[in-house]
């Protein structure tokens, strides 16, 4: 494990959120990092990732290992790695060495968590194994995130409201995932011509992440078929005429992401239908970053999104009506049936673990219309949150071809004109905004996202 030189102490950092937490509770708290799996056997396990609420206060992706953290104090537990490990994995920082790195005030085995665990608050890790440490020390059931309850409620209440904002040494690494992932769109782009497989381009788009020392912060979207939403298959070959739809994004070793999407024609010239469609997902997206300020609500950001692609689908000819009355009936969603976007943090979907906990406003719930279900966001905006914006177009067999919709939609979507836009089946343009005093910074704005822009990447690099 690399034990990093930052320009802010991380240190520091760490001290001043732990300083923030103890604002907000006033009991114990042990987060635990998680244990790495194993595929076969315990010496080749699946790649690790600590827990993000253990990494927002540790700061470094250690394994197995545990904080406790108390009136502003970090304590810190794990075990140093058995003599026997220097042969396989070399020599590894000592358990004081990385104390002193993250501020700890003590550090100590992890046998000696046992007895701290009575009144202490946590949130379960999503690592059945670990679930099962943190019942045993905890002394109580604790299974599902989506349910807390008492004090560990109170806990990820706090947290949320600690980690909904970034804090300096947080935009650092994020604009660093940002950075490297508009490298990587741009390098997709580049290797299009060339590729005969979506598993090329995921591969050039991949290497530049892990050329970074970084690691993707999902599961790359590569595909020609852009209305499967998360689609992980990258055998289809690329072919002329198709467009092709990235959705890939970085994680820093910290832990910190970012989540982009580019939909670009593989011959590098969007057809006239693919191209009518490109700008009015892009005229939606440019319209919603436009309204990013601290205050305005994300709810009202996804219908102004929704809006903008019902004007455009009713002048194309495909939806017709009164677009503010075609939004009221879900229209929109037929063609654009996902949210508007995400909270963007230690995670893509941040803090999703804990359900919609963090993502609405305390008091307000999920709706159950076609059109909001999949609002994943429903706050008011606050500077320093980052959201992504994430505007869309697909032609989803299964929503197309639902005998309800059919019915329910029959006379609002001139079906005929529809038939026309079949190249289009999916296309995506996704950034990252940051929301400031005064309005939003796009922390992905070097990645250009005009179609003559796209198609110059695509061809000329
Ligand atoms: N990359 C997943 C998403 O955009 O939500
Ligand atoms: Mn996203
Ligand atoms: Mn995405």
């Amino acid at each position: 494990m690399l034990i990093h030189n930052t320009s802010i102490s991380l240190a520091d950092t760490l001290r001043h959120r732990r300083q923030r937490l103890a604002q907000l509770i006033d009991f114990p708290v042990i987060l635990w990092s998680g244990h790495s799996s194993p595929r076969n056997f315990p010496a080749n396990p699946y790649p690790f990732r600590a827990s993000s609420h253990f990494l927002y206060f540790a700061g470094l992706p250690l394994p197995n290992a545990a904080i406790c953290l108390e009136a502003g104090k970090l304590e810190l537990f794990m075990d140093n790695p058995e003599p026997s490990s220097a042969l396989w994995h070399g020599e590894m920082p000592k358990r004081e060495e990385i104390a002193e790195k993250i501020g700890a005030d003590t550090a100590r085995t992890m046998s000696e968590l046992k007895h701290r665990g009575t009144g202490a608050a946590s949130i379960p890790v999503q690592n059945y194994r670990t679930t099962l440490v943190q019942s045993q020390i905890l002394q109580r059931p604790i299974s599902s995130p989506y349910d807390l309850e008492g004090i560990d409620l109170e806990l990820a209440k706090a947290i949320a409201t600690l980690r909904l904002t970034h804090d300096a040494e947080a935009l650092i690494e994020l604009r660093k995932a940002a950075a490297i992932s508009v490298e990587a769109h741009k390098v997709g782009m580049a290797a299009t011509p060339k590729a005969k497989l979506e598993a090329e381009v995921r591969a050039a788009m991949e290497g530049v992440i892990i050329a970074h020392n970084m690691t993707t912060s999902y599961n790359s979207i590569v595909t020609v078929h852009g209305e499967v939403l998360h689609n992980e298959e990258y055998h289809h070959p690329l072919q002329s005429g198709n467009l092709l739809l990235a959705d890939v994004g970085a994680e820093t070793p910290m832990g910190w992401a970012a989540d982009i999407t580019r939909t670009w024609p593989i011959s590098g010239k969007f057809s006239s239908t693919q191209r009518d469609i490109y700008d009015i997902v892009l005229a939606a997206h440019d319209a919603c970053i436009a309204k990013i300020s601290p205050g305005v609500e994300y709810r009202d950001i996804h219908l102004l999104a929704a809006k903008v692609i019902a004007e455009g689908l009713v002048d194309l000819g495909i939806l017709q009506g009164n677009p503010e009355d075609l939004v009221e009936i879900d229209a929109h969603a037929l063609f654009f049936p996902h949210g508007i976007g995400h909270l963007l943090g230690l995670d893509v979907h941040d803090m999703e673990d804990l359900g919609d906990l963090a993502g609405y406003e305390e008091g307000r719930k999920r709706s159950d219309r076609f059109g909001l279900g999949y609002l994943r966001l429903n706050r008011p905006l606050q500077s320093g949150m980052l959201v992504t914006i994430e505007p869309g177009f697909y032609q989803v067999p299964a929503i197309l071809n639902d005998a309800n919709n059919r019915a329910k939609y029959q006379n609002i979507v001139n079906w005929e004109s529809l038939s026309k836009f079949a190249d289009v089946r999916g296309i995506r343009i996704e950034d990252d905004v940051l929301v400031t005093d005064v309005g939003s910074e796009v922390l992905t704005a070097a990645l250009q996202n005009q179609a003559s822009a796209i198609e110059d990447l695509v061809t000329q690099g």
